[in-house]
């Protein structure tokens, strides 16, 4: 959360900071600002909003420089406005902040005792004061050494000085950075995507490691100031250009992909001549996993949920589901013969990033699920399984979803083969399968003109609940978090079989209820629910596949049929009617889709 970027150069920087900060706009949109370096001072412009007003605000006064950090916030501490935007500055030194200092309250009041004034309401305004003082009595060095060793809590950092012409500081703790090396010229980023348009040359900087940037230098430190060495990493530059097209939004581009992402994922890891999967670089002997635990956040705990039951069903691994943000402080008996798996889009959600960092500390099995594989989760896993979606943009996950079911099926598939958990021809078939749900996932978005409508009710309704059993069960959860977030209506997901034990009170004339039924051994339960909800009144709209069985309910108010595949890969299909009902409902309402209230894309803060 939060995005950083900084550049020292001997040209004109402030028009690149601006489109990095629109690319990092995804991390954060609350507010932003820029601070940059000329004729000896620090001037800094900001404004609470989005990255095209502060553009304006730059126009306006004009502010350039060959050295300059820029800020786009998702407000932790202090309500959005300008004058919380960072960077924070004093007439010394200008700060940028992604994280949360913990003991900036015990910090600020020894500062205020100094004599130091505070002007926002933010932790960070405590870092600008405690480089200023410590400035006054140590070099530059000696200075971000101390300073980071009074600083409790998660950081990425980037730092100017007044008396450092052309030279950016850089720090990390818990939250990423990134340094980016162009010709005579170098870059600080909170993600690598950002810094993907000016250079293709990376290095990341380790927890608790600092930077000294400079036009034509770079140099690694650790906590203690000793010179670390960094390898220099090339990235692929097949993301560098994913604009929307046609699209009005990210979120409609992404769903409307997912039969190709699905392709492409499927195109990596299985091999169609051999009818096999592979994954490349297993570095275990499969007898010695005896169990798997799944862990994540948000729409990643989804996909881990839907996994449980295919791991439950096709292995003979015990299977646990957890919450990164639980996970990592839970005392858990640590097993060397489990293999612990997080799942991630951005690699990059804190509490996903720290429940990884607690089995490293504990030398277990780790795998990582992820999107972008140059992440931190990526880096620090033993096992790296990319989902190969392309770049997401929309903070709704989507396509995303998709490809870590996509993976974590595959993964259970492999590791259940060669158990022997299941035989040659099950193998065989869930590949064929496999290799046409592309197909069935395209037909699924034909949807178009009933979702719309539908979306409309859903957007106007006091609040919607999500039913299913089963794998059903994960996708209305998921379903539910997509209409929420997007439509800010109150929706909830529930076990179908669970209502009548509460839920049920909350049904009333009118009510919009999603039924999630595909024809499975679940099938005929689930829909004796659907009767119960539609006798109290509710609206149901039922998803399920195709099949030449009548249904035997009546008063539904829509339905929508998905292919008729394999039950395990239906989840795959059911979803997408829910993200595009989600996407309707929000825009019938007119909010910002890609960047709904209150969220940002990649959660770097606990
Ligand atoms: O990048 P991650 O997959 O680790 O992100 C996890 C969640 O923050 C994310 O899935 C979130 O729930 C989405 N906004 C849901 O659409």
């Amino acid at each position: 959360m939060c995005g950083i970027v900084g550049i020292t150069s001997s040209k004109e920087v402030t028009p690149r900071i601006i489109s990095s900060l629109k690319k990092l706009e995804y991390r954060g949109y609350d507010s932003a600002g820029l601070a940059t370096l000329s004729n000896g001072n620090i001037n800094e412009v900001k404004c609470e909003g989005r990255v095209d007003a502060l553009e304006k605000n730059i126009i306006q006064t004009k502010i350039s420089g060959s050295i300059g950090i820029g800020h786009v916030r998702w407000a932790t501490h202090g309500k959005p406005s300008s004058i919380n935007a960072h960077p924070h500055s004093s007439e010394d030194v200008s700060v940028v902040h992604n994280g949360i200092i913990e003991n900036s309250t015990i910090l600020k009041k020894l500062l205020e005792n100094k004599g130091y004034k505070f002007k926002s309401q933010t932790d960070t305004e405590v870092i600008v004061h405690l480089v200023t003082d410590y400035l006054k009595k140590n070099n530059l060095k000696n200075t971000i050494i101390k300073v980071l060793k009074k600083l409790h809590g998660s950081f990425a950092l980037g730092i100017i000085f007044k008396d450092q012409p052309d030279l950016i500081v850089g720090a990390r703790r818990g939250s990423p950075l990134a340094v980016g090396y162009g010709p005579n010229e170098h870059y600080l980023g909170s993600d690598s995507y950002a810094l993907k348009s000016m250079t293709n040359k990376i290095s990341y900087l380790n927890d608790g490691e600092f930077c000294i940037l400079k036009k034509d230098q770079v140099e690694f430190f650790d906590a203690d100031g000793t010179k670390v060495n960094k390898k220099i990493l090339n990235l692929s530059k097949d993301d560098q250009n994913y604009e929307k097209g046609d699209y009005k939004y990210y979120m409609a581009k992404e769903i409307d992909e997912q039969p190709i992402t699905l392709k492409n994922c499927v195109n990596e890891y299985i091999d169609k001549h051999n009818k096999e999967i592979n994954i490349y670089n297993f570095p275990w002997k499969i007898n010695e996993i005896s169990s798997v635990i799944l862990i994540g956040c948000g729409t990643a705990y989804h996909s881990c949920l839907v996994a449980k039951y295919w791991f439950e069903q096709n292995t003979s691994l015990d299977v646990r589901v957890d919450i990164a943000s639980e996970f990592r402080y839970r005392k858990i008996k640590f097993k060397k013969d489990c293999l612990y798996v997080f799942v991630s889009q951005s690699g990059e959600t804190a509490d996903t990033f720290a429940a990884l960092d607690l089995c490293k500390k504990n030398n277990v099995k780790t795998c990582a699920v992820v999107n972008v594989v140059e992440s931190s989760i990526a880096r620090d896993a033993d096992l790296v399984l990319p989902i190969h979606c392309g770049p997401e943009v929309g903070v709704a996950s989507t396509k995303a979803f998709l490809g870590q079911m996509l993976v974590l099926y595959l993964l259970c598939t492999k590791l259940s083969y060669e158990q022997k958990s299941i035989n040659k021809k099950d193998y065989q078939k869930k590949i064929k399968d496999l290799l046409s749900l592309s197909k069935s996932a395209k037909n699924t978005l034909n949807i178009e003109d009933k979702i719309q409508t539908l979306g409309k009710d859903f957007a106007n309704s006091k609040g919607s609940m999500f039913l299913g059993r089963g794998y059903s069960y994960p996708i209305a959860l998921e379903g539910a978090l997509k209409l929420k977030e997007l439509a800010y209506v109150h929706a909830e997901g529930y076990p179908a079989g669970e209502m009548k034990h509460g839920p049920l009170a909350l049904i009333e004339e009118g009510m919009p209820v999603v039924v999630i039924a595909p024809r499975d051994e679940h099938y005929k339960k689930t829909i004796s629910n659907m009767q119960e909800v539609i006798s109290r009144g509710a609206k149901v709209l039922l998803i399920t596949n195709k099949s030449t069985d009548e249904i035997y309910s009546e008063n539904i108010w829509e339905q929508i049929e998905v292919d008729a595949i394999s039950d395990e890969l239906i989840p795959f299909l059911t979803t997408i009617p829910l993200q595009k009902l989600a996407y309707y409902s929000a825009l019938d309402k007119g909010y910002d889709i890609d960047k709904p209230r209150n969220l940002a894309k990649s959660v770097t803060v606990e």
